[in-house]
C-alpha cells in the first residue's frame, strides 16, 4: 500500500511552485497526497519567515501534532523551505517531535531525508550555507536548484503555472529576511527556462507566470560575455505554440528597464499588469528600508510604465509602521496611495524579523494599535482608488481566462450540497483580464480553462462584476449564445455577487496581512495542495 503525505504551504509564490514540485517528487516515489494530516504517514510544513505570524502559525500546528505522534510515534513530521533555514535546530528546541528540517536549498533531498528517517529512526536536518559562512560561489552552490518535472495534476489548474526564473535575493532590503533564507540570487540557464516551458505547454498549459523575488532582475551570462535579460527571455517565451498568456512578478522599481518595458508593449501574450512594490511614500523610511530609490524615482518610473504600456495595470505592496515611521511619513505615504493609480495594494504590518538589518538597528518603536490603524487607513484609501480603477470597466467587454467557481460559488455548494458536476451545469465563475483584474459573472462550468469575452455590468474595488458575452460551448459541444440553449441555473441571488468575491475584510484582526485586492493573493495565504485522489 503506499504511504500517506499531507502537506501544507503557507507563503508566497515561490512556496506554492516549491510544494507543487515536492508534492510531484513525492508521488512519482508512490506517495499519495491526502487532505487529512490524521491520516497521513508523512506530514510535511512548507513554511514562510517573511513575518511572525506565519511562523506563529506553523508552530502552532506543530504542538497540535504532539499528542498525534506521540501515540503514532513512527509517523513523520517535517518542517520545509524558509523557516526550516532560519530556525534550523531551533525548530527542535521547540517541537522535539520533527524529525525532518530541509530548507529551501536543500528539496532535492526530501527523499534521501524521509528514507534516513525511516532507516535511523533519528532525526535529519538539511539546510544551506548562511551568506556569511562562506565565499558566494560556496554559498550559492549550498541552495540547490530544484526543478524537477511538472504534474498537470498537482497544481490549482491545469492550463497556469507558475515557472522559476530565479533563486534567492541580493536586494538586502533591511526589513526582509529572504536574502538571509533564500539565499544569494541565482538566475536559471534561459534554455531551461524555454524548455519547461515547452513541456507545460505540451501538457495543456496556456499561462505560466515568471516567478523571482525580483524577477525583473533576472540575467543570465554565458561564458562568451552574452547576457540575457528578462526581456530577452519573454521574446524567447512569446514563441512557444500554446501558451497565450505570460505574466511575472515581482518587480523591483530599480531594474523596470526600458527595454522590459518595451517588451512588455510589443508582446501581444505579455499581460499588462506589473507588481512593483513601493513599500513606503516616505524618502526618510526608503532609506531605512534601503530600497535604493526615491519617492520621486518610483513616481517617475510609473509615469515610464504607462507612458510606454498603454493601458497597464499596476499594484504595489507597502509595509505600515515600519521603525521610526511617523504620522508624517504615513501621510506620504497615504499621499502615494491616492494619487498613484495603483489596481491594487498588499499592505502588511511591519514584523521585525531576527537577523535582518533593520532588527539589528532600529527599534520597533511604533505601536500595534498604530500598526493597525494605519493599514485600515491605507487600504480605505486603496479600495477608492481601487474602485475608481474598476469602474473604468463598466460597458466594456474584457476577454479572461476562467479559473475556477468564484468563492461564494464554492461556499453555496458546500451549504446546499449543489455539485455542478455536468459540465454545461451553469454557476458562479471568476477569472482574470490580461491586466489581472478579477471578474465575476455566471457561465457553465465547461468554460473553465478557455478565454471568453465578457461584458461588465458593475464593480466593485475588489472584483468586477459581468455577463458573458460571448459564444460558449454546450454540453454536446455545439456553440451557443447564453441563454438560447443553456439555461442558467438559479445559483445566485441578484446581488450575491457583493459577497462572492474574495474580499479582504480589514476588521478581520487575525490576518497577518491585508489585501485590497485579489483572491490569488501573493502573500501569506494558507493553502493545502488541490488533493490529489490516486486512483492506485
Ligand atoms: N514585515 C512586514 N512585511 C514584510 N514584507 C517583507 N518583509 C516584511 C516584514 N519584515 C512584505 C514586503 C514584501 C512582501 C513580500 O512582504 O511588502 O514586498
Ligand atoms: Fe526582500 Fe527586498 Fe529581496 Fe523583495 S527585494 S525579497 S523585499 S530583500
Amino acid at each position: 500500500m503506499s504511504k500517506k503525505v499531507f502537506l501544507e504551504t503557507v507563503g508566497c509564490q515561490m512556496n506554492v511552485l516549491d510544494s507543487e514540485l515536492v508534492a510531484a517528487t513525492l508521488r512519482k516515489a508512490g506517495y499519495q497526497l491526502v487532505a487529512d494530516p490524521k491520516q497521513a504517514d508523512v506530514i510535511l510544513f512548507n513554511t514562510c519567515s517573511v513575518r511572525q505570524h506565519a511562523e506563529d502559525k506553523i508552530y502552532s500546528a506543530l504542538g497540535q501534532l504532539r499528542r498525534h505522534k506521540q501515540r503514532h510515534p513512527h509517523k513523520i513530521i517535517g518542517v520545509l523551505g524558509c523557516m526550516a533555514q532560519k530556525d534550523q535546530e531551533l525548530i527542535r528546541q521547540r517541537a522535539p517531535h520533527v524529525d525532518i528540517i530541509c530548507g529551501p536549498g536543500q528539496l532535492g533531498k526530501l527523499l534521501y531525508l524521509l528514507e534516513e528517517v525511516e532507516r535511523t529512526r533519528q532525526p535529519q536536518l538539511a539546510v544551506s550555507l548562511g551568506r556569511a559562512d562562506a565565499h558566494r560561489p560556496e554559498v550559492e552552490r549550498s541552495f540547490e536548484s530544484y526543478d524537477p518535472l511538472r504534474e498537470p495534476e498537482l497544481r490549482t489548474n491545469r492550463f497556469q503555472a507558475y515557472v522559476r526564473t530565479q533563486f534567492g535575493c541580493d536586494k538586502f532590503c533591511t526589513y526582509c529576511i529572504v536574502p538571509s533564507v533564500r539565499g544569494p540570487e541565482q538566475s536559471r540557464h534561459p534554455d531551461e527556462i524555454v524548455a519547461e516551458v515547452r513541456f507545460l505547454a505540451d501538457q495543456g498549459c496556456k499561462e505560466v507566470t515568471l516567478v523571482g523575488q525580483t524577477v525583473n532582475s533576472y540575467h543570465y551570462r554565458f561564458g562568451d560575455g552574452r547576457m540575457v535579460r528578462l526581456s530577452d527571455l519573454l521574446y524567447r517565451l512569446h514563441d512557444i505554440p500554446g501558451i497565450r498568456r505570460i505574466k511575472f512578478i515581482t518587480n523591483f522599481p530599480r531594474d523596470m528597464t526600458d527595454d522590459l518595458l518595451q517588451a512588455v508593449r510589443d508582446l501581444p501574450k505579455v499581460c499588462r499588469y506589473l507588481h512593483v512594490p513601493a513599500q513606503s511614500g516616505c524618502d526618510i523610511i526608503l532609506r531605512r528600508m534601503k530600497r535604493m530609490y526615491t519617492v520621486a524615482f518610483y513616481r517617475d518610473m510609473l509615469a515610464r510604465c504607462r507612458e510606454t504600456i498603454p493601458g497597464v495595470a499596476i499594484s504595489s505592496d507597502f509595509i505600515v509602521g515600519f521603525c521610526g515611521e511617523t504620522e508624517e511619513s504615513f501621510q506620504r505615504t497615504c499621499d502615494l496611495v491616492a494619487h498613484a493609480g495603483f489596481k491594487n495594494s498588499y499592505i502588511f504590518k511591519y514584523s521585525p524579523r531576527p537577523g535582518t538589518k533593520a532588527f539589528e538597528l532600529y527599534p520597533d518603536d511604533v505601536p500595534e494599535e498604530v500598526k493597525r490603524r494605519r493599514n485600515n487607513d491605507l487600504l480605505a484609501i486603496q479600495a477608492k482608488v481601487s474602485l475608481a480603477d474598476h469602474r473604468r470597466f463598466i460597458g466594456e467587454t474584457v476577454e479572461i481566462l476562467v479559473e475556477g467557481p468564484s468563492k461564494w460559488a464554492y461556499k453555496l455548494s458546500n451549504q446546499t450540497g449543489h455539485d455542478a458536476r455536468q459540465p454545461s451545469d451553469w454557476l458562479q465563475l471568476t477569472g482574470r483580464t490580461s491586466t489581472d483584474h478579477i471578474v465575476v459573472f455566471d457561465g457553465p462550468k465547461n468554460l473553465i480553462g478557455e478565454f471568453v469575452q465578457v461584458f461588465i455590468e458593475d464593480a466593485s474595488p475588489y472584483t468586477l462584476f459581468g455577463r458573458l458575452s460571448s459564444p460558449v460551448l454546450a454540453d454536446n459541444g455545439e456553440k451557443t449564445k447564453q441563454g438560447m440553449l443553456l439555461e442558467p441555473i438559479t445559483l445566485l441571488g441578484s446581488r450575491g455577487h457583493e459577497n462572492s468575491a474574495e474580499q479582504p475584510n480589514p476588521a478581520y484582526e487575525d490576518r497577518e496581512s491585508s489585501f485590497s485586492n485579489g483572491s490569488r493573493s501573493l502573500y501569506q495565504r494558507r493553502l493545502s495542495l488541490p488533493i490529489v485522489q490516486d486512483q492506485a
